[in-house]
């Protein structure tokens, strides 16, 4: 038995997992573990390094001397370089679909994500955290909201480059989500036992009183 839980935070791009996950963690006093960061940090490096990610000796060779970390402020480094502020440029939302449903690249961050949560006290937000890397998690959360809402946060959360306009934003978060849902390897679903909001219509700071809610409902912080 954790003493303190791990809280699996589940749903498509752009639904405010990262905001409502880093706001939980605080709160709480645990720790946020980004997922969608590691998967980006693993497509930047590919991309650095004009690694082919079909090659897949090449990948597992690359998995083997790649290092993620976090620091306590959710900052991420890859091979000791701070990368946080790169990893979400064009380049790597265009691939890193493909790269995270190689299934060599998903058995070596699940084990990773695994290893920083097994002490609980985490919050983890993804697409298969309550499926497959915590199918015990202690509270399962599954957010969704309509595409739109979806495209027009995100062009408003100053995530993207103000270049970039809506339609491309819903493309490219309608083509992830296929993707997500699609691949063999731990796609995106939503598990009987997570707690279902849809946070169409609704403020952050709403959706963050409901998750909290149910938390507290749960006897876990
Ligand atoms: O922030 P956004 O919702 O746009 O994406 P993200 O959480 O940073 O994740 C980027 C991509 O990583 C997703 O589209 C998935 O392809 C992949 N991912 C995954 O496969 N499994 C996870 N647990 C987290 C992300």
């Amino acid at each position: 038995m954790r003493e303190r839980a791990v809280i699996a935070i589940d749903g498509p791009a752009g639904v405010g997992k990262s905001t409502l996950a880093r706001r939980i963690a605080a709160e709480l006093g645990y720790v946020y573990i980004d997922t969608g960061a590691m998967y980006r940090a693993i497509t930047l490096r590919i991309l650095q390094g004009a690694i082919d990610y079909h090659d897949s000796a090449a990948i597992r060779a690359l998995l083997d001397i790649v290092h993620i970390s976090f620091d306590p402020e959710g900052k991420i480094f890859l091979d000791g370089m701070d990368v946080s502020d790169t990893l979400r440029s064009a380049e790597v939302n265009a691939l890193v679909s493909q790269v995270a449903s190689l299934p060599e690249v998903r058995e070596r961050m699940q084990a990773l994500q695994r290893e920083i949560g097994k002490d609980g006290g985490a919050v983890l937000d993804g697409r298969d955290i309550g499926s497959a890397v915590f199918p015990d998690a202690e509270v399962k959360f599954y957010l969704d909201a309509s595409i739109e809402e979806r495209a027009r946060r995100r062009l408003s959360d100053g995530k993207e480059s103000v270049f970039v306009e809506l339609e491309a934003i819903k493309n490219d978060l309608a083509r992830r989500d296929t993707a997500d849902k699609e691949r063999a390897h731990s796609p995106l679903v939503q598990t009987k036992d997570a707690i279902y909001i849809d946070t169409s219509g609704m403020v952050i700071e709403n959706v963050l009183e409901v998750m909290l809610r149910y938390i507290s409902g749960r006897s876990v912080g």
